[in-house]
């Protein structure tokens, strides 16, 4: 099978004073097409860098992540921007919607991104409003963020992750501000989203019970995985 995403070697340090601590200390990882797979480590362990770095939005100290055999970050910053908005999706702890905007205009956002323009106009907008269905926030698509529940505004940043049907989802702790009954919910729409539209998923939570959603499941600890 071939790997969607392989992770070669990957260190990231941090200045801190006059030192650098090493938090990723030579991870190594491969994610095939279609896979589900969940990261799991203690807070601090350095989950959020692993998926920032595998999802192209900070550049790792030393090691290569290859994206389809492509070296993300040897790429120029402009062609791995427009490869990330094409290809991957992103949900994170605290589902980041604007304010000002309705629900159906945070979704079609990235659609209507330099690089994310793979629909116009009349099927953008269906699209957005499928996905909304999907998510079973049909009625709530002229609402403003703030007069959602927190697990409808992060259903909405869900339809919003995968507005330009992305074939990778990175999602970092979805449901870490949730009740456990909410997050549930959330993560049935997640999986079931995965599944329909293809998607390959990874995961970073620190909840056990989340990992086992997952057909696979690392662990980070000590800069390396286990
Ligand atoms: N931009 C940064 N500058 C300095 N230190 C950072 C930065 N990002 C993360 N760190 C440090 O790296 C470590 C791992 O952070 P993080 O990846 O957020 O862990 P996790 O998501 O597993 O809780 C922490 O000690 C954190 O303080
Ligand atoms: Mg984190």
């Amino acid at each position: 099978m071939t790997d969607l995403l392989d992770v070669v070697e990957v260190h990231r340090s941090f200045p801190m004073g006059s030192r650098r601590i090493e938090v990723l200390r030579g991870v190594s990882l491969r994610v095939a097409a279609g896979e589900s797979l969940a990261i799991t480590g203690m807070s601090g362990a350095g989950k959020s860098t692993l998926l920032q770095i595998m999802g192209g939005l900070d550049r790792p100290t030393a090691g290569r992540v290859l994206y389809r055999g492509r070296d993300l970050y040897a790429a120029r910053d402009r062609e791995r921007s427009a490869l990330r908005a094409r290809n991957i999706g992103f949900v994170f702890q605290a589902y980041h919607l604007l304010p000002e905007l309705t629900v159906l205009e945070n979704v079609l956002l990235p659609g209507l991104s330099a690089h994310g323009a793979f629909l116009h106009g009349k099927r953008l907008r269906e699209r957005a409003a499928m996905l909304l269905d999907r998510v079973g926030l049909a009625e709530r698509a002229p609402h403003r963020p703030n007069e959602l529940s927190g697990g409808e505004q992060q259903r909405a940043a869900l339809a919003r992750a995968l507005m330009n049907a992305p074939e990778l989802l990175l999602a970092d702790e979805p449901t870490g501000n949730l009740d456990s009954k909410t997050g549930e919910d959330v993560l049935r729409y997640l999986f079931e989203l995965a599944a329909g539209e293809g998607l390959t998923l990874i995961i970073v939570t620190h909840n056990e019970a989340l990992a086992g959603y997952c057909r696979r499941h690392v662990e980070l600890r000590d800069g390396l995985l286990a």
